[in-house]
């Protein structure tokens, strides 16, 4: 008997035939203790999974780790306690309803805002999510008009600018997003997708630990979206930082993420671990089960 969402995704991967039956999935809150489960197995090093990526050695990133995360505008709860775990190297993606408190979590991992209550840690190394080092992309690519494509990149290093050394990084991370031969350029006469692209090298330029993405594709066009994913999923395979991806795309999680979890009263309701293959083939019939496992979820009244 399936008790939750976890537990129906999980026969979801694992079926090779039979379909589960959906109505099934219990909205059960998660536990901590549970979300603490799934974050520990997923953190091992020889983690059973199916995936390839997941018999390499764990990363460059750092692990995300947030305990009894409070967080409130005015009268306005939106974090209760929250727990959180993203392990090393893990591209982990975030869905909830809209005004659920997505991108406030976000913030408080990026360091731009702080909790009222509750801790956050980066790996084995005690410091403020303000000193992680970290990188946060948003929808709007935010390029300095009266910059050219490379400046805007190299503004991503916290260090001295301007040197053959920094440039040559800048452009080290134009080449892997493809945009190698628009260094010289304005951001005016590039396309949204390839603004989004001069932002994602801004913030890889200083080759993060931690990378916070607050729905970095929600503005493109469905063609150019699938682009970038194909995109962020080969940086992060190579690189291997911590990725915690907003998305309101259910679809853009299952493409992207090892683990999902699910924002709902404040708090993780539910945490999915994703072990389809990659590149996952969103014509499979794997993927479209587990997008509507989570989207029934989500939709539940
Ligand atoms: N700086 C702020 N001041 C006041 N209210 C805010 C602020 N930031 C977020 N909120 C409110 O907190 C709630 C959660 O917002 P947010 O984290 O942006 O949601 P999500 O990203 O899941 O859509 C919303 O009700 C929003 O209006
Ligand atoms: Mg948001």
């Amino acid at each position: 008997m399936e008790s939750g969402l976890s537990e129906a995704v999980t026969a979801v991967i694992h079926s090779e035939t039979t379909v589960p039956d959906m109505t099934l999935i219990d909205p059960t809150v998660m536990d901590p203790a549970r979300v603490e489960f799934l974050a520990a197995r997923d953190g091992r090093p020889d983690a059973g999974g199916t995936n390839e990526h997941e018999a390499k050695p764990l990363a460059a990133g750092d692990s995300v780790s947030a305990r009894g995360l409070f967080k409130s505008f005015g009268a306005k709860r939106v974090l209760e306690g929250l727990d959180f775990f993203a392990p090393a190297g893990e591209f982990l993606a975030v869905v909830g309803r809209s005004g659920c408190g997505k991108s406030t979590l976000l913030r408080l991992l990026a360091g731009l805002d702080v909790p009222d209550a509750g801790r956050i840690s980066f790996g084995d190394r005690s410091v403020a999510p303000g000193q992680s080092g970290a990188r946060i992309m948003f929808q709007e690519a935010r390029l300095l008009p009266w910059a050219t494509v490379l400046d805007n990149v190299e503004i991503g290093l916290s260090a001295a600018r301007g040197t053959p050394d920094t440039q040559k990084l800048a452009l080290d991370a134009l080449t892997a997003v493809g945009l190698a031969d628009r260094a010289g350029e304005w951001p005016s006469v590039l396309s949204g997708g390839q603004k989004q692209r001069v932002a994602l090298a801004r913030a890889l330029v200083s080759r993060p630990r931690f990378l916070a993405l607050d729905e970095p594709l929600g503005a493109l066009d469905a063609l150019t979206r699938i682009e970038m994913q194909h995109l962020l999923d080969a940086v992060w395979q190579r690189e291997r930082f911590t990725a915690v991806l907003v998305t309101h795309d259910v679809a853009e999680a299952v493409t992207l993420a090892d683990r999902i979890v699910v924002l709902d009263d404040g708090a993780v309701a539910q945490g999915i671990h994703v072990t389809l293959p990659r590149p996952r083939q969103r014509g499979s019939a794997k993927f479209g089960l587990l997008e509507e496992c989570i989207l029934r979820y989500l939709l539940r009244s």
